[in-house]
C-alpha cells in the first residue's frame, strides 16, 4: 500500500520503544491513526525492557485499525530520516527520543549534545521539508532550574539551568520557536513533571527505589528526604500528548512584545507544563511505595546531589485552558498501578 497517498493518517513518534512513546503508540494506533515509530533502542537502560514495550505494541494494539511500523535508527541519522519522509511524508511528528536523566548528564554530557541538539536540530529539519502541519515535542519541567517560585509557571524565567539536560530542553524550546517562526509549523513543547507508572523507567525514583526495597537493599534517601516531585502518571501524560496532537499550536494573536514571555508567541509555537498540580514528599513516597510492596525500605539518608531540585510543581492552568486536560488519576492509585506492574514483570528477578 502507498502510505503517502494517505498521509493524514500518518503520525511519526520517536522514541516509540521509550516510556512514554510505547504508551503513546498504542493509544494512537486504538484511534485507528498509522504510526511511524522511531527509536535506536540504545542501552542508556536494560534495552530488553525497550524491547519488551515493542511486544506490548504489537499485543495491546493487535487489531486496531491503525498501522504499526518501527523503525531503529537514531534521529541524528539524517540518511534514514529522508528515508523516512520518502516512504510516508507524516503530517504529524512527536518527538520524544532524547537522552533522559539529569545526573547521567554530568557523566556522559555528548549523549546529550547529540542525542537532544544534534538530533533534535535533524527533526526540525525532519518537519519543515514534509511541511508537518503539528509538531509536539518533549521538554521537562528540569528546564524551571533553581527557581524558588512555586507552582511553577510556563510565563516564569527559565533561564537558569542547573544541568545540562535541562539546558537542551530548554534549548529544543527556542529553536522549535525559531523554526516555528520561520516556517509556520505550529509547534507544542510539553514540559512533563515526573511521569511514573507501569512500563516506567530504570533510571528513575520508583523503579531504582522498588528493586531495592525488593531486594533488600539500602535506598538513597537524598536531601535527607527534603524534596518534593510533583508525580504525574503516564496515562495522563498521553491524554496531554493525544489533544495536543489533534490541535496545533496557534500564534498568540495578544503577544505582548513589550513583556515577551516563551510560553506563548507571536509564532505558532505553545508551551505547556504537564503535571498533576499536587507535589509528593519523597518520604511520602517511599512510604506508598512499601505499602503496595509490602515490604520496608531500608533507607540511607544524604545530601542533596549536584544538578538536582528540591521541589518541582506544576501549575497547569494553561494545559487545562488550551486542551481541559485535569490529571485523572491520583498518586495512591498510580503507585498501587505502579507496583503491581512491578511485582508482575520483575517476578523472576526476586525468587
Ligand atoms: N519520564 C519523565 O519523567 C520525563 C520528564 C520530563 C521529560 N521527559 C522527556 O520525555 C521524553 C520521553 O521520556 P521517557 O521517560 O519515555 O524516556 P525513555 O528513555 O524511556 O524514552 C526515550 C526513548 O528514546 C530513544 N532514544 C534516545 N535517544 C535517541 C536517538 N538519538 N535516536 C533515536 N532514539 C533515541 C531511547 O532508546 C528511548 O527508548 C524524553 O524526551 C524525556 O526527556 C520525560
Amino acid at each position: 500500500m502507498n502510505l503517502k497517498m494517505k498521509n493524514n493518517k500518518n503520525i511519526v513518534v520517536t522514541g516509540a520503544a521509550g516510556f512514554i512513546g510505547s504508551a503513546l503508540v498504542i493509544k494512537l494506533l486504538h484511534r485507528g491513526e498509522n504510526v511511524i515509530g522511531i527509536d535506536n533502542l540504545n542501552n542508556y537502560y536494560d534495552p530488553n525492557l525497550k524491547k519488551a514495550r515493542l511486544e506490548q505494541i504489537k499485543k495491546k494494539a493487535f487489531g486496531s485499525k491503525g498501522k504499526w511500523h518501527f523503525y531503529n535508527f537514531s534521529i541524528e541519522n539524517n540518511k534514514k530520516l529522508n528515508e523516512i519522509s520518502e516512504l510516508y511524508a507524516p503530517k504529524i511528528v512527536i518527538n520524544l527520543a532524547a537522552q533522559a536523566g539529569v545526573r547521567n548528564s554530568i557523566e556522559n554530557p555528548k549523549d546529550y549534545i547529540n542525542s537532544n541538539l544534534v538530533g533534535f536540530g535533524n527533526i526540525l529539519e525532519f518537519c519543515r521539508h514534509n511541511n508537518v502541519q503539528n509538531f509536539i515535542y518533549a521538554s521537562s519541567s528540569s528546564v524551571y532550574g533553581g527557581n524558588k517560585k512555586i507552582p511553577f509557571k510556563e510565563s516564569d524565567s527559565v533561564d537558569h539551568p542547573i544541568s545540562l539536560y535541562a539546558a537542551s530542553k530548554k534549548a529544543n524550546e527556542v529553536m522549535a520557536h525559531s523554526y516555528s517562526h520561520l516556517y509556520q509549523i505550529p509547534s507544542t513543547g510539553l514540559r512533563f513533571f515526573t511521569v511514573y507508572g507501569p512500563w516506567g523507567r530504570p533510571d528513575m525514583a520508583p523503579m531504582i527505589f522498588a528493586n531495592s526495597i525488593l531486594r533488600k537493599q539500602a535506598i538513597n534517601v537524598f536531601n535527607n528526604g527534603d524534596m518534593y516531585r510533583d508525580f504525574t502518571f503516564i496515562d495522563d501524560i498521553v491524554n496531554a500528548i493525544e489533544a495536543c496532537c489533534f490541535k496545533p499550536a496557534q500564534k498568540d494573536e495578544k503577544f505582548d512584545f513589550l513583556q515577551p514571555n516563551i510560553s506563548t508567541s507571536f509564532a505558532p509555537h505553545m508551551i505547556f507544563n504537564v503535571g498533576s498540580d499536587n507535589p509528593i514528599s519523597l518520604l511520602g513516597f517511599i512510604d506508598k511505595l512499601e505499602e503496595n510492596l509490602g515490604v520496608k525500605a531500608i533507607k540511607k539518608f544524604l545530601p542533596m546531589q549536584p544538578g538536582d531540585v528540591q521541589k518541582t510543581w506544576a501549575d497547569i492552568e494553561s494545559i487545562n485552558s488550551w486542551i481541559k486536560y485535569r490529571p485523572r488519576v491520583n498518586f495512591d492509585e498510580g503507585i498501587a498501578m505502579f507496583a503491581d506492574w512491578y511485582k508482575l514483570y520483575y517476578q523472576d528477578s526476586f525468587q
